[in-house]
């Protein structure tokens, strides 16, 4: 029976969501404070320069072990979400096949992690990782099934991650996959866990076919006393490249990044055009030094190779000027960065952790599949746009 209705959610998700796909937004609002500056995370990342003898030329790793309610920051806005990946166990991540529909978001970051990740950066906000206190399979019929059954018992998981003060925050971002039509019942067990009222409630949703469904006038349901501002939804394949879109959502709800609010004449960004294979990929390159003296060598012809799985990287012939940058960078997927030691552009197609050493530069703006798409080496030109 279950098995039926997994089959048929399927169809249905085919059928119905073909016509609610892309990133949406609209609906509520929030707020909230809490806990750590960190998510936990179910897997050690993959990507370390293991090449390297010296120490200090690796990158630092960040505290994955940080325990969720140790919170380091005096932030008043909580980034609080619900993803698959961390509430699984997969014995062997490199046996999973990411461009499998049915199992990639098993992977750290999952969809809702990954949204949540730009939410911190460009908020400062405390990241905080709904996780219950039993995993749910990494098989997705399987886990299609468990959530099943919870969502006809209308039960409440028993979570084992705590906001210790929740009194700090004014503004939750909660985010979370769509779940059945609704949000996973985890998301239930949370928001009765504490007491939201005159919070203000951020919704951000990830989904497949089948849109938010009923999943924001659900958590309203929980949210009597609270504002929910209008949320946004990412369909699933387009997760990767919504940062932009979710960089919108987050400038059209009031939380502008601090730059671009900026006067013209102090924001200095410029367009470049990646070209690989006569595909043209956009970028915007920040206004820092370094990102400045890599401008002044424009164009350049450059060769990338895979690093780890985790970023194209491709040696300069010279170095940027670094002075006056930060000591080190936490990359998202997108990210155009450059790596001291080793003298590289990077380009990040999968998250990673904080890194000693590692400058930003710009991100990728469209065309993030094309990165995404290359298995091999390739060589690219880097141009001005204008
Ligand atoms: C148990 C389960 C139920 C799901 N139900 C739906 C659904 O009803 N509608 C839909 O559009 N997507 C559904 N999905 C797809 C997820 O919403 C989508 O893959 C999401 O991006 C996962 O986010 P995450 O990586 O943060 O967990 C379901 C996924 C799972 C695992």
């Amino acid at each position: 029976m279950k098995k039926c209705l997994a089959i048929i959610l399927s169809v249905c998700m085919t059928i119905t969501l073909t016509a609610c796909n892309g990133v949406q937004s609209g609906q509520s609002s929030i707020n909230s404070s809490v806990a750590e500056s960190k998510p936990q995370h179910t897997e050690t990342p993959s990507s370390e320069r293991s090449n390297e003898s010296s120490s200090e030329q690796s990158k630092s790793e960040s505290d994955n072990s940080a325990p969720v309610q140790a919170n380091d920051t005096d932030s008043n806005i909580l980034i609080a979400y619900f993803t698959w990946a961390d509430n699984t166990k997969v014995d062997d991540p490199s046996a999973i096949d990411v461009d499998a529909s049915t199992s990639a978001s098993v992977l750290v970051p999952g969809n809702a992690a990954k949204i949540a990740s730009w939410i911190e950066k460009r908020t400062g906000g405390d990241l905080f990782s709904i996780i219950v206190d039993e995993p749910y399979s990494s098989d997705y019929d399987e886990c299609l099934d468990r959530a099943a059954d919870e969502k006809a018992a209308n039960a409440r998981p028993t979570l084992k991650t705590r906001v210790e003060d929740m009194e700090q925050y004014d503004t939750v971002f909660l985010g979370f996959p769509n779940w059945w039509y609704t949000v996973p019942m985890a998301i239930h067990s949370f928001l009765e866990e504490y007491d939201f009222s005159g919070k203000t409630i951020v919704p951000f949703v990830t989904h497949g076919t089948g849109g938010l469904a009923s999943t924001i006038q659900d958590i309203k349901a929980d949210l009597p006393n609270s504002e929910v501002l209008e949320p946004i939804g990412v369909y699933r394949p387009e997760v990767d490249s919504s940062r932009p879109a979710v960089e919108a959502w987050l400038d059209s709800l009031g939380y502008t990044d601090d730059k671009s609010a900026n006067s013209e004449t102090e924001n200095n960004e410029r367009k470049l055009k990646m070209t690989v294979d006569g595909q043209e990929i956009a970028i915007t390159l920040y206004d820092t030094p370094a990102a400045n003296s890599l401008y002044e060598m424009l164009p350049l012809d450059l060769d990338f190779e895979d690093f780890n799985s985790v970023e194209k990287i491709a040696y300069l012939d010279s170095p940027l000027i670094t002075e006056g940058e930060p000591d080190s960078f936490d990359p998202d997927v997108g990210d155009l960065c450059y790596y001291v030691p080793w003298g590289n552009l990077s380009i990040f197609y999968k998250d990673f952790r904080n890194s000693n050493s590692l400058v930003s530069l710009g991100r990728i703006d469209s065309g993030m599949e094309i990165i995404l798409g290359m298995t091999g080496d390739f060589t690219v030109t880097l141009e001005r746009a204008e």
